[in-house]
């Protein structure tokens, strides 16, 4: 579907709240608490964002961006080009990152984190069930949502300042030692998701829950460049050691149909008639892989790759 950037608002220095609805003004697809929608940016890579209120009923949609100047442009691209007005396609919400019933919560948030976990406590607190947060950031004034899960939890609320010093990171284990009857929902930063990982190995399997928000990494330091030749336009395009495929094609004007850009999804999948396949999708079978290849994540082990486009 289309929708439109109607508002957007800084929540902090790197934060940026972004409020999309329907041109016409029809009422979106239901959201659950976790869910996120995958949104074509105005670079044109898909990047899934968590959206920041639930609803059966919604007219609009909010997410919450953090620029990553380190990442592949995906964020940059939303901060810089997604203007109130700018139209976006976006795919309807989905989630793999769900609130069990009846259950009470401990959610964990670190940084950008927040935004499924803010989702779930509103969730949680509008159905009258216990909810506990603890929500690590680096200093308040980046701590998106903070004041407003200090109104909807009160001193259920936990929010830890470590201001970049890692002696000062939260003490999960004094807070997961003893396994409770509630479900811990988790979303931040690796090392923060790591850390519960490693502190909840003892809680009853299917009670610790993670959102991996981060996209793996498709593109790896030893990676070489490398060419393709497109062999119905005739085509050659270097795709160099620090982009995808995919990403070189968009750079010439090369439109491949692309969703989750991490190998999974099958959709971007491509023929190819000559050169040797670095296959790193997890969805192509063994021998599917002799003609076809993921562009999103996979490269050439040589120079020289001709792909069937
Ligand atoms: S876009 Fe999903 S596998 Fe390439």
């Amino acid at each position: 579907m289309k929708l439109r950037v109607v508002a957007r608002q800084a929540l902090t220095s790197e934060i940026e709240e972004f409020i999309l609805a329907d041109p016409a003004g029809k009422t979106l697809p239901a959201a659950d608490a976790g869910s996120h929608i995958t949104i074509e940016t105005p670079a044109g890579a898909m990047r899934r964002y968590s959206l920041v209120h639930p609803g059966d009923q919604l007219s609009t949609y909010t997410l919450a961006i953090k620029r990553e100047p380190q990442s592949r442009g995906g964020s940059t691209s939303m901060h810089d080009s997604a203007l109130v007005g700018a139209d976006l396609q976006v795919q309807a919400p989905s989630s793999d990152f769900v609130l069990g019933a009846k259950h009470g919560a401990l959610l964990i948030a670190g940084g950008i984190g927040v935004t499924p976990i803010y989702a779930m406590a509103q969730s949680l607190v509008q159905q009258g069930r216990a909810v506990r947060v603890v929500y690590c950031a680096r200093e308040e004034s980046m701590a998106a949502y903070a004041e407003a899960l200090r109104e909807l939890c009160g001193d259920q609320l936990t929010l830890h300042l470590d201001h970049g010093d890692a002696d000062q990171a939260f003490d999960f284990w004094d807070l997961l030692m003893e396994p409770t009857a509630e479900h811990i929902y988790c979303c931040g930063p690796a090392p923060l998701m790591e850390e519960v990982k490693g502190v909840t190995g003892h809680w009853p399997e299917g009670r610790v829950h993670f959102e991996e928000f981060k996209p793996v990494e498709v593109v790896r330091p030893d990676d070489h460049a490398f060419h393709i030749e497109l062999k119905h336009s005739n085509q050659t395009i270097t795709v160099p050691s620090d982009k995808t495929i995919l990403e070189a094609l968009r750079d010439h004007g090369v439109r491949v149909v692309s969703s989750c850009e991490s190998g999974t999804c099958g959709t971007c999948k491509c023929a190819y008639s000559s050169g040797e396949v670095d296959h790193r999708d997890l969805v192509l079978m063994a021998d599917e892989k002799a003609s076809h290849m993921m562009p999103c994540v996979s490269r050439a082990k040589g120079e020289r790759l001709v792909l069937d486009i």
